[in-house]
């Protein structure tokens, strides 16, 4: 872009009318840049609404795979999948389980759709008693033990791989975790297999829903000694520069709308496929509001895509996807 302002004029001209707009757009949200969460169960017999996240639900296996088949159908591009166990113990044994809900889930969607890339969560705090991400040392308070979480993220990610994942996505945030996971892949011949990081974290209270829909809240504590401090732009571009330097193939960030800045500098700095979650928090807001009919949801929703393609995100994980999938065709 010039710098040279002076040869510039004023862009009214561009912006009488509709047809003209949509010439001179800098951004344009595109189906492929959607990404689809499922939560999948395997503690229900039928899907079960997800009281704070209005359109969302749990699905049983059987569910899900119909689910992101039919999404796949209508354009969904890629889906990013989180289990619930019914078992949850101090060992997460569910997380990596060979039978686990998360690794059948998987199978079955690779199965239905093998087009479709299936990205899925590897975390801990779904499948641990104490919804915590990581091991717990409870005789020294509650202390969460880093080194020791890295193994069982390991074979959590490998056990993701085998069952036929693309990507594999680890949102604990625990230091050393992108090397020790591309370790264990490679390790285990899955070198194709990609890794989509949460780099940069923030301990938010945009998180809300999300622990009801994924049954993930802490028993104890909460999550500021391991997510990062919401005023921390720096400490952010450090976190994806170690992730990197780890060998993250993607970067992402998370929340979404209330951390824009650091998603643009993100982008900016390192240039690496760059993702955003519109995490749940901002889609019940909007959901809430649409609802008392304080705000266009459709118009709403669509800003907000817009501004995450404008401030550098190459991949968008959204509730809405295939609201924004429909929107996108019908205004074509
Ligand atoms: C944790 C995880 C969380 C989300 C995705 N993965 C929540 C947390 O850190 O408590 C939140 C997503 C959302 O709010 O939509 N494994």
């Amino acid at each position: 872009m010039s710098s040279d302002f002076s040869l510039l004029r004023r862009p009214r001209r561009l912006r009488s009318s509709a047809a003209i707009r949509q010439l001179v757009r800098e951004t344009q949200v595109q189906p492929k840049d959607l990404i689809l969460p499922i939560f999948v169960s395997e503690k229900i017999r039928a899907a079960t609404p997800v009281a704070s996240m209005p359109g969302v639900s749990q699905f049983t296996l059987d569910e899900a795979t119909a689910f992101a088949a039919k999404a796949h159908e209508q354009g969904i591009r890629s889906v990013l999948l989180f289990g619930i166990p019914s078992e949850k113990n101090e060992r997460a044994e569910q997380a990596y389980a060979e039978t686990g809900i998360m690794q059948r889930a998987v199978r079955a969607i690779k199965n239905a759709a093998p087009e479709l890339v299936v990205i899925t969560d590897v975390c801990l705090c779904e499948y641990m008693s104490h919804g915590h991400c990581g091991v717990v040392d409870h005789e020294r308070g509650g202390v969460i033990l880093n080194d020791e979480s890295l193994d069982l993220l390991s074979k959590t990610a490998v056990s993701h791989a085998a069952a036929g994942a693309d990507i594999v996505a680890p949102s604990d945030m625990m230091d050393g975790r992108v090397r020790a996971i591309r370790r264990a892949l490679d390790d285990a011949k899955f070198s194709d297999t990609i890794i989509m990081s949460y780099a940069a974290k923030f301990s938010s209270a945009f998180y809300g829903p999300f622990r009801d829909a994924a049954e993930s809240a802490p028993q104890f504590g909460d999550r500021r000694t391991y997510q990062m401090d919401c005023a921390n732009a720096g400490e952010a571009l450090r976190e994806v520069a170690f992730d990197i330097e780890e060998s993250a193939d993607i970067i992402l960030i998370k929340p979404g709308l209330p951390y824009l800045d650091v998603l643009w500098r993100v982008k900016e700095r390192f240039g690496l496929p760059t993702a955003v979650y519109n995490v749940s928090g901002e889609y019940a807001m909007i959901k809430a509001a649409a609802q008392n009919g304080w705000l266009d949801e459709r118009a709403a929703v669509m800003e907000m895509m817009t501004a995450f393609k404008r401030a550098g995100a190459d991949l968008i994980v959204t509730y809405w996807a295939r609201e924004v999938l429909r929107w996108l065709g019908e205004a074509a």
